[in-house]
């Protein structure tokens, strides 16, 4: 069966991805650098239809103001060549020495000030490209040490700038909207905002907190050993998945940016099912980018880097069509109505019903028969073994 990837997927991938050049705290890069032009060309080869970057995956820090012009100039160019979009723009406030203690939460007011002007000059960049979404996501933001960060201090500075960086954008009237993204540690520091969770709950202490939502990354939360599928169903739920960041992730341990579906599989199988077709029992539905934020095995020379992209976006478009199965399988819908899965969306007081109907309800209570309910079996381990054959081309 083939299995192309098309503009209608809105796969998109982020600069910074086949860019990586394999460097780690052990060991020099693997690979030479790739010309942002050149990885515009091939992603669109490839069947992408978006690209994302860091300010500096596009323009060097410490470039002149001409060497950035003639840089963006380039990108532009090969955008509408290629017909490429952006969809979502980010700034890096990680790598240059400056933000070792922090970007919008360093200790160093001066270091705050210059981060937020580095984010402001880009949120220009972005809007100009036309993008829709501008991600934060706070690699430096926290510390290595619980002695040297006030941290409900450092909560009201993250909260001072991100209000302000939203309230510019409202200004000029650009149209974005704010992704933050969590993530539990990176490399060695706790960062914060760790959880899908925790960004939600600081998202509600925000001025423009409409406009400011999540960009979910599945390696981080299974960092944080927690099931992604549930941080994305939340997300939704609370109309706050603005952007995803599709990888792989073996476990908890450090961040692995392993290509989508190659660690937990089946939770990636879950998941693409929810973004695809929605909750079972209806609701909201995700219509943003499937963004793929992995990093190519340290292994690949620059084939084995396309090669790489290209998985992502083919275990997605698999994991699509085995999910698309899964819902039409006639056993699938018995196993799901045995497990009372969609009884999960009737409500559980009639309409029009209080708490007094329900105390008046002898059936609820008193008469209800709760060791009989508490003998039934719901055929869970029936439903996900269907869920596994499915995964594995069985049905
Ligand atoms: C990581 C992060 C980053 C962010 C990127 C966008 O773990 O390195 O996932 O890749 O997604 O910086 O802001
Ligand atoms: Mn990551
Ligand atoms: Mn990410």
């Amino acid at each position: 069966m083939a299995i192309e990837p098309s503009r209608s997927d809105r796969f998109s991938f982020g600069l910074w991805t086949v860019g990586w050049r394999a460097q780690d705290p052990f060991g020099d890069a693997t690979r030479p650098a790739l010309d942002p032009v050149e990885s515009v060309r091939r992603l669109s080869e490839l069947g992408a239809y978006g690209v994302t970057f860091h300010d500096d995956d596009l323009v060097p820090f410490g470039s002149s103001d001409a060497e950035r012009d003639r840089q963006i100039d380039r990108f532009t160019e090969a955008l509408r060549e290629t017909g490429l979009v952006v969809p979502m723009v980010t700034t890096n406030l990680f790598t240059h020495p400056v933000f070792k203690d922090g970007g919008l939460t360093s200790n160093d007011r001066d270091v705050r000030r210059f981060a937020l002007r580095k984010v402001l000059r880009n949120v220009d960049l972005a809007a100009q490209l036309g993008a829709s979404t501008y991600v934060m996501w706070g690699g430096r933001e926290g510390s290595e040490s619980d002695a040297a960060k006030d941290v409900v201090a450092a909560l009201e500075r993250y909260r001072e700038g991100v209000d302000l960086i939203a309230q510019y954008i409202v200004d000029n009237d650009y149209g974005l909207r704010l992704a933050l993204e969590p993530k539990p540690n990176e490399p060695r520091g706790d960062i914060l905002l760790p959880t899908v969770g925790h960004a939600l709950a600081f998202i509600s202490s925000l001025e423009h907190a409409d406009m400011v939502g999540l960009n979910p990354e599945v390696g981080h939360e299974q960092m944080a050993g927690l099931n992604f599928v549930h941080g994305i169903a939340q997300a939704l739920w609370q109309g706050k998945l603005f952007h995803i960041d599709l990888n792989g992730q073996r476990g908890v341990k450090y961040d692995q940016d392993l290509v989508f579906g190659h660690g937990d599989l089946l939770n990636a199988f879950f998941l693409v099912d929810l973004l695809e077709h929605g909750p079972v029992g209806g609701g909201p539905r995700y219509d943003g980018p499937r963004h793929f934020d992995y990093k190519p095995l340290r292994t690949e020379d620059i084939d084995g880097v396309w090669d790489s992209a290209a998985a992502n976006m083919k275990t997605y478009l698999l994991l699509k069509e085995r999910a698309a199965a899964f819902r039409a399988d006639p056993e699938v819908a018995e196993a799901m109505a045995a497990a009372k899965v969609r009884d999960m969306a009737q409500p559980t007081l009639a309409p029009g019903e209080s708490y007094k109907e329900l105390l008046a309800d002898r059936s609820a209570f008193e008469d209800f028969d709760a060791d009989a309910a508490g003998a039934q079996g719901y055929g869970v381990v029936r439903l996900n073994q269907l869920a596994v054959e499915h995964v594995l081309g069985a049905r």
